[in-house]
């Protein structure tokens, strides 16, 4: 198990080059099983979420991997057993998203219903909900999803709403299974992240014919068959969310590039009210702080509105604004883990049902820490990179999930972070 031992204090300064967006790639790999032969994404990030979907890929008979380029090459010519195993599925929740691609290529599928995760119940009834409507028969049996289409589904107008608002990976569901079903499917409520819109543009590459990318309602045209491509996905946005902030807490002046500044307008504004400007630049951005950090509120929503993904990153910088703020968590009421470890650091934070009252404080103190997921580990790393002292975060291979290299990356704006094996 490795750690990171973090030398605090540190301005950060200079250009960082964002890898691709895990987010997109992952439903971008499910989408190659839909057309059989070679597809290659470009810019796939090298994280361990991945090699977990490369496995699983590589299960159902795929031949799945890096070419010299360092690109992924996926060949789905073969996809002999449409089953999901649970010893996979419990590494990683997103292997769902296999699920739709399969039922519209083999007719069928078998996958582990996924569990819960360290921020939340995360339950995928709205997957099965739309499939159903396409014209599967779905039925739960020892822990696995059992769908099968054995007359093929069927293009229909599905409504994908839940409590929470959107789903991203099951409108990715969805829509996968519809680009090769019988007719015009319309799904309603729709998610519009940037992610989902990528993964519509790669299927229109494929041969597929989606209109409406990018707003609640997809519309779809069933096509008989598609092309296996070559498509580069999108740099990573959550990624980009996650250097600005560290330009905010250190004080620091960070050129991002590989970013699309126009998919982070919510995260923009609310970086602007706390003190740090987000400078458009062709392909990339310019993030300055002015050295102070100013309170905000934040409530999470589907995009466009602030991601859940960079909720726990900003609590790391709002814990040391001139002031109190509050954050509202709208899409995992209970992703909340880190407050506990913040306040390890001498953050003042206290949990109100879904929100977080942030009182700020003039300084964090190094501590040990514990990683608890992905998103909760980067704002660990954000609070280290603030706070006088070593910080040791335990349980890295959270962060590994998601960000590739992050250390390098940041050690080359100043940061003095080591990782060790223990
Ligand atoms: N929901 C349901 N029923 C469903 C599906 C979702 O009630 O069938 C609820 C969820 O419990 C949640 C809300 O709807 O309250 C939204 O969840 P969503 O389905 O959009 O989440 P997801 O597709 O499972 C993706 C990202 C997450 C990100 C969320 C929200 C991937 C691989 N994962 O998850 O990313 O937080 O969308 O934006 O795309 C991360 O990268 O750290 C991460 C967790």
């Amino acid at each position: 198990m490795d750690i990171f031992r973090i030398e605090g204090g540190v301005k950060l300064k200079g250009t960082v080059r964002l890898s691709g967006s895990k987010n997109a790639t992952l439903p971008i790999m499910a989408a190659a099983i839909l057309a059989p032969g070679t597809s290659v994404i470009k810019g796939a990030p090298e994280l361990s979420d991945i090699a977990v979907l490369m496995k699983l890929l590589s299960k159902l008979g795929a031949t799945v991997e890096r070419n010299a380029a360092g690109d992924l090459q996926i060949d789905t010519t073969v996809i002999n057993n449409p089953v999901g195993e649970y010893n996979i599925v419990r590494k990683m929740r997103a292997s769902i998203c296999i699920l739709g691609p399969l039922l519209a290529r083999c007719g069928k599928a078998k996958i582990s219903m996924p569990g819960g995760c360290a921020i939340g119940d995360r339950p995928v009834d709205i997957h099965l909900r739309g499939l159903r409507e396409l014209g599967a028969d779905i039925h739960l049996k020892n822990g696995y999803i059992i769908a099968q289409a054995k007359n093929g589904l069927k293009g229909r107008k599905i409504f994908l709403g839940g409590p929470f608002g959107s789903t991203v990976l099951g409108t990715a569901n969805i829509l996968m299974a519809a680009v090769l079903a019988k007719g015009r499917t319309v799904i309603e409520s729709a998610a519009c992240e940037p992610e989902i819109a990528d993964l519509a543009n790669c299927l229109n590459k494929m041969g597929a014919k989606v209109s409406g990318i990018g707003s609640p309602r997809l519309v779809i045209e069933g096509v008989s068959s598609l092309a296996a491509i070559e498509y580069q996905v999108i740099g990573d946005r959550i990624e980009a969310g996650t250097f600005m902030v560290a330009a905010g807490v250190t004080s620091g002046e960070i050129r991002i590039e590989n970013c699309r500044v126009d998919d982070m307008a919510a995260v923009a504004d609310r970086l602007l009210k706390i003190g740090t400007t987000v400078e458009p630049l062709d392909n990339g951005c310019v993030v300055k702080s002015n050295g102070k950090i100013a309170p905000a509120d934040i409530t999470t929503q589907p995009y466009p509105g602030f991601p859940t993904d960079l909720q726990a990153q900003f609590m790391t910088l709002l814990s040391l604004a001139d002031g109190n703020s509050v954050i509202t968590e709208k899409i995992f009421p209970d992703r909340f883990m880190h407050v506990a470890e913040l306040n390890r650091m001498a953050a003042s934070l206290r949990k109100e049902g879904p929100s977080v009252i942030i009182a700020g404080v003039k300084n964090l103190v190094a501590a040990p820490v514990m990683a608890s997921d992905l998103r909760a580990s980067a704002a660990l790393v954000l609070a280290g990179l603030a706070a006088q002292g070593t910080t040791v975060i335990n349980r890295v291979y959270h962060i590994d999930r998601g960000y590739e290299n992050i250390e390098e990356k940041l050690n080359a704006l100043g940061a003095k972070i080591t990782r060790k094996s223990i």
